[in-house]
């Protein structure tokens, strides 16, 4: 009896969640106004991305070791079909784009607006900063549609890093991300003043989608060369000599590492390595899930906070995401 309940608990919940999805969309769509025509110049930048996105190299399924490593390829594939059959410009409406890197109808969204909201400085930093660009076509939040659900997200955790540490992420020379989605970060923290460098290690498929989200909006990207001229802020690379060759460039002691529900996405294979190249940097803003497919994500990250005792560290259990986490990292 007591099973029967709670199965029937769960199905109301999920027909509470899915009829509350379809409102939100439904009032976002009220807002959604559609792209104007591409000028010259971005009719040119479209053409280059899809000449980037037809040499993809994406291998069968059969040749990959992992679940994730099949989920990311599928993810791929998909958006590689989206961009070479619609307008790039709108890639942030691909299914496949919404699904792993974007949350543009979170349901925890208006959350953190209101604690971004209730913050002293929401006039002078985040009003302005999570207003949204045209470029991506982000669906409007649906209760805040001059921004979207995964620039709101992404302010959260800057401005929650700040107030839990004490650190301001301006405070940091370089920005070294993990798994960058389509680059919402770098342009995020371009609209709040950040004056620094950023790098993203990501797949080569990921990676060339943030360079055209980053590009499109005129912002100062390039290739690993430019990049440690003043001009040029932004770099996304996919290969691991290109990392050691980024690394070099960097003061560690002076950046933060970042990478929020990516690291925990990736197999050990790569979390290692990753882990190593950033060792020594000053700050360190992870956020994970307890559990992805079969990695159990909580003790890998106690010990990896256990093994770096010249930290001090910050875990909170995200209250508005039951079974995700930050983990907050800064150096003694
Ligand atoms: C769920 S998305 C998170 C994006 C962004 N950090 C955010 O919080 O919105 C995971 C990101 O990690 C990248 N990623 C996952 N596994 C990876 C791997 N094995 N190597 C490189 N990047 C990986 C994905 O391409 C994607 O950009």
């Amino acid at each position: 009896m007591k099973k029967k309940i709670r199965k029937l608990k769960q199905q109301l919940r999920s027909q509470r969640d899915y009829f509350l999805k379809r409102m939100r969309m439904k009032i976002s769509a009220l807002w959604d106004r559609e792209l104007p025509a591409p000028s010259i110049a971005e009719k040119q930048k479209v053409e280059d991305f899809r000449t980037i996105v037809r040499g993809f190299q994406i291998p069968e399924d059969q040749f990959l070791a992992t679940d994730a490593d099949r989920m990311w390829n599928r993810f791929k594939r998909e958006m590689r079909d989206y961009i070479l059959e619609n307008d790039p410009r709108t890639f942030l409406r691909c299914r496949s784009i919404i699904k792993s890197i974007s949350v543009p109808d979170s349901p925890y969204g208006y959350k953190e607006l209101g604690y971004l909201r209730s913050r002293q400085d929401w006039k002078s930093r985040w009003e302005f900063g999570i207003e949204e660009d045209a470029w991506g076509h982000p669906h409007p939040y649906w209760c805040y549609p001059k921004s979207s659900g995964t620039r709101i997200h992404h302010a959260y955790h800057l401005a929650l890093f700040e107030e839990m540490t004490g650190v301001k992420f301006s405070d940091h020379s370089t920005f070294i991300e993990f798994g960058g989605g389509y680059g919402n970060m770098p342009r995020l923290m371009n609209k709040l003043g950040y004056q620094g460098r950023y790098l993203i290690f990501d797949f080569p498929e990921f990676s060339a989608l943030q360079h055209f989200y980053l590009e499109g909006l005129e912002m100062s990207h390039g290739d690993l060369d430019q990049w440690s001229c003043e001009e040029c802020h932004q770099c996304t690379v996919s290969e691991w000599s290109d990392l050691a060759e980024a690394m070099k460039k960097v003061d560690l002691t002076d950046s933060l590492f970042m990478a929020t529900w990516s690291l925990s996405e990736a197999p050990f294979v790569i979390r290692e390595p990753m882990l190593k190249a950033v060792e020594g940097v000053k700050s360190i803003l992870i956020a994970f899930q307890s559990h992805f497919e079969d990695l159990a994500n909580v003790d890998y990250f106690n010990d990896y906070q256990k093994g770096h005792p010249e930290y001090d560290w910050v875990l909170l259990s995200i209250e508005h995401i039951p079974g995700h986490y930050y983990l907050f990292g800064t150096r003694r």
